[in-house]
């Protein structure tokens, strides 16, 4: 079975709360908005759940709402607001349960490391069991202030929030990951029943275990990862699970063959790709939609982002690089900067602080120092010397094109005024400002013709350097 197929079996609908201020953030960001190795966690539980097979999705807003609705609006879920937040049964109830149906998924917006495969497996259990009402739970190292587990007998008996709990109940390591699965009519019958009874005065969905359980409804407690439980209340947190996700990413790059000279200290986005063979050097960040072919090797610093780098390229220190193509062969940096929309061919050099932007490199073509090249294109085995500038952007605000052909010698510190035209085979001289086209085979020379003035500097004004 492929994973689609499997997924639009699942068939359930989620309910994903991320109303709260996240108080202990103290950062301006709503707390879902903050990135769990480059993408926000509330895409990230998103994401889970469409992969899992969910199919709708209600997010409960409330904090930063304006903001958050931004970051969600390409996604399709359906945004609720919360308008005070009054506790976690409060926020489900703000997601329209009277028109829910079939199971409904609930889970929190601060846990970044559930993945799809857990929402599958839960929902399966869901169904193998029966139940009518399933909470995950993890036995974890530091239960902190999560909901402790109260069983008896070995069955599910209440949820205990840490604020509310005894000092015996607060030694119990098995915690409530805040991942439900319930049938929708039970939630519609019993959720309006959750009084704010507690230490906070707020509603708490923890409650509908007792409810439902007075009920005799089906309710298990389904344990699962100490993963699963990690939730983000405080920036340590957060650095933990982006952490995370980065030495898996690492792991999973070891074993399809990549060597990774220390695992800890790279920063691997879960979509991008590495050849084998491809050498990762320390402090190397790969976001977004990245493809390294194999063989090529990644040296220290070296950023790069939503690019395509083909095999057996090196990518030297220090070097930046952003929505931009580089084929097979190519070396760049160090100390390059391609700006998006740059496209290197084969077998390109591009040099230390060399920055190019929406510039085209043929074939062996090289600039192997100090140059700018912008709104570019450059033929095949062409060397742009040091120095040499493309001027693309002029004083109208317009930017303008500049082309050269192939086989073309750029001399040091040529200015190249756009937009301009230079033919294949031709020579510019060195420090020329180019301001006209430039035919196949012609030397083009811009330059004030050098006067030598003899006895210039009177020779007894020169004080002799005493022994
Ligand atoms: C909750 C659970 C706790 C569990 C923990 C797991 C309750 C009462 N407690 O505690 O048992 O161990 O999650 O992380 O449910 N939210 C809203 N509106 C509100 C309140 C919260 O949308 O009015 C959202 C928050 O944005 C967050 C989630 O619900 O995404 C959990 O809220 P939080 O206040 O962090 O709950 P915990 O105290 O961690
Ligand atoms: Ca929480």
């Amino acid at each position: 079975m492929t994973q689609d197929s499997k997924a639009q079996k699942t068939n359930f609908t989620a309910i994903v709360l991320a109303a709260g201020k996240g108080t202990r953030m103290k950062s301006p960001l709503p707390k879902v908005l903050h990135p769990v190795a480059g993408v926000p966690m509330v895409l990230r539980a998103i994401q889970g759940l469409q992969k899992a097979g969910a199919s709708e999705i209600r997010l409960v807003v409330g904090h930063g709402q304006g903001l958050v609705r931004q970051v969600v609006e390409s996604t399709g879920v359906l945004c609720f607001e919360q308008k005070e937040q009054l506790g976690t049964a409060n926020a489900v109830r703000s997601a329209q349960v009277e028109n829910l149906e079939g199971e409904v998924l609930i889970m929190n917006g601060d846990h970044p490391l559930i993945f799809a495969d857990d929402i599958r497996n839960l929902i399966q259990s869901f169904r193998e069991l029966k139940a009518d009402l399933a909470v995950v739970t993890a036995i974890v190292k530091k239960p902190g202030d999560l909901g402790r587990i109260i069983r008896q007998k070995n069955e599910l008996k209440a949820i205990v929030e840490a604020r509310d709990a005894s000092s015996d109940t607060l030694k119990i390591r098995e915690i409530n990951t805040g991942l439900y699965v319930v049938k929708a009519d039970l939630l519609k019958e019993l959720l309006p029943k959750i009084k704010n009874e507690n230490s906070k005065k707020e509603f708490y969905l923890t409650d509908l275990i007792l409810l439902a359980q007075e009920e005799n409804y089906s309710v298990q407690a389904l344990r699962t990862s100490p993963r699963v439980a990690h939730g983000v209340n405080q920036q340590s947190e957060l650095a933990q699970a982006s952490q995370y996700l980065y030495r898996l990413k690492a792991k999973k790059l070891m074993e399809e063959g990549v060597l990774i000279l220390d695992p800890k200290s790279v920063y691997i986005e879960d979509p991008v790709v590495v050849g084998p063979g491809s050498v990762i050097y320390p402090n190397v960040f790969l976001r977004g939609k990245t493809a390294i072919g194999a063989f090529s090797v990644l040296e220290p610093q070296v950023f790069i982002s939503d690019s395509i780098i083909g095999q057996s390229v090196q990518i030297k220190m220090g070097t930046h690089i952003e929505k931009s193509e580089v084929k097979n062969n190519c070396q760049v940096g160090p100390y390059a900067r391609l700006r998006p929309e740059t496209v290197l061919e084969d077998e390109v050099h591009i040099g230390n602080f060399v920055e190019l932007k929406k510039t085209k490199m043929g074939k062996k073509s090289k600039a192997s120092h100090l140059a700018y090249l912008g709104d570019a294109e450059i033929g095949q085995e062409c060397n742009i010397g040091c120095g040499a500038i493309t001027v693309n952007y002029s004083a109208d605000k317009l930017k303008h094109k500049t082309k050269v052909g192939d086989r073309t010698f750029v001399g040091s510190d040529v200015q190249l005024i756009a937009p301009i035209e230079i033919g294949n085979d031709a020579i510019l001289g060195a420090g020329s400002v180019i301001t006209k086209s430039v035919p196949d085979f012609a030397l083009a020379v811009s330059r004030a013709k050098q006067t030598n003035i003899p006895d210039y500097r009177a020779k007894k004004s020169v004080k002799k350097i005493e022994e």
